[in-house]
């Protein structure tokens, strides 16, 4: 039986290759996974064992299995979090998805729909907001805050009270130093180090990371 809910069933939404990823976690956490909900996979009766539900997970809201959970498994931080506040809105119970190997200080804080992959980190009074991503071998330090819907990829390290903030994307193997604030929407490339403070929906890459585009910008352009 999970320890982070009484739910004792799971309904995944997303089975792409994260969906499967995440059935393998929540598997090995001890949930039954009875369905992916992922109309892009319609017609295939079932993947690694988990039978296919072939539906939007929205149009199942209405009739939400009794004693079932839902994990939401999209890539795209924007559309999972979006997803996270139709299943709030609809009082769907969202899972939290700790692997067995990671490492979770009983002082973190973890928001429903937060996930933990394999041999990833999260130390003292770190907090993991809705429906965030610490991915594999990833490290979240003692107080650091990752804001609901962001992403720390797989070998990524936030330092001692780094913020992540809302939809924001830390890329493979980078490292945020200490206390440095990335705003929401934003994108860190894979390998940079962030040394100074990212504005919201900036994208930086590089040691020292420097910029190279800024959403805002784009939007503003047309
Ligand atoms: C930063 C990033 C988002 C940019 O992607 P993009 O918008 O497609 O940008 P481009 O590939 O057009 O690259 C733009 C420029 O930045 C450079 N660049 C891109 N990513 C870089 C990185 N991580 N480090 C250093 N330079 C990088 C490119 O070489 C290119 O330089 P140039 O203009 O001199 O040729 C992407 O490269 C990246 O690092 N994504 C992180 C992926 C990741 O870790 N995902 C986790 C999945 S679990």
């Amino acid at each position: 039986m999970p320890e982070n809910t009484s739910e004792p069933s799971l309904i995944i939404a997303g089975a792409g290759g994260h969906g499967r990823v995440c059935a393998d976690v929540a598997r090995r956490a001890g949930w039954p996974v009875t369905g992916f909900c992922d109309p892009a996979f319609d017609g295939v009766p079932d993947i690694l064992g988990v039978a296919l539900l072939g539906v939007r997970e929205i149009d199942l809201f209405a009739n939400w299995p009794r004693d079932t959970a839902l994990f939401i498994a999209i890539g795209d931080n924007t559309r999972r979090l979006a997803l996270a506040d139709d299943a709030r809105r609809n009082d769907i119970p969202l899972a939290v998805l700790v692997d067995p190997s990671a490492v979770v200080s009983p002082s973190a804080v973890m928001a429903p729909g937060a996930l933990v992959m394999p041999n990833a980190t999260v130390n003292a009074e770190a907090v993991i907001g809705r429906a965030a991503v610490i991915n594999t071998a990833s490290v979240v330090e003692h107080g650091a805050r990752v804001d609901e819907g962001a992403h720390v990829a797989p070998g990524a390290c936030m330092t001692g009270e780094s913020v992540l903030g809302a939809r924001a994307l830390l890329g493979a193997h980078a490292t945020l130093l200490p206390g440095i604030h990335v705003g929401a929407g934003a994108t860190v490339g894979a390998g940079a180090v962030v040394t100074s403070d990212v504005p919201e929906r900036h994208t930086v890459v590089g040691i020292p990371a420097r910029p190279i585009r800024n959403l805002q910008l784009v939007h503003d352009a047309g």
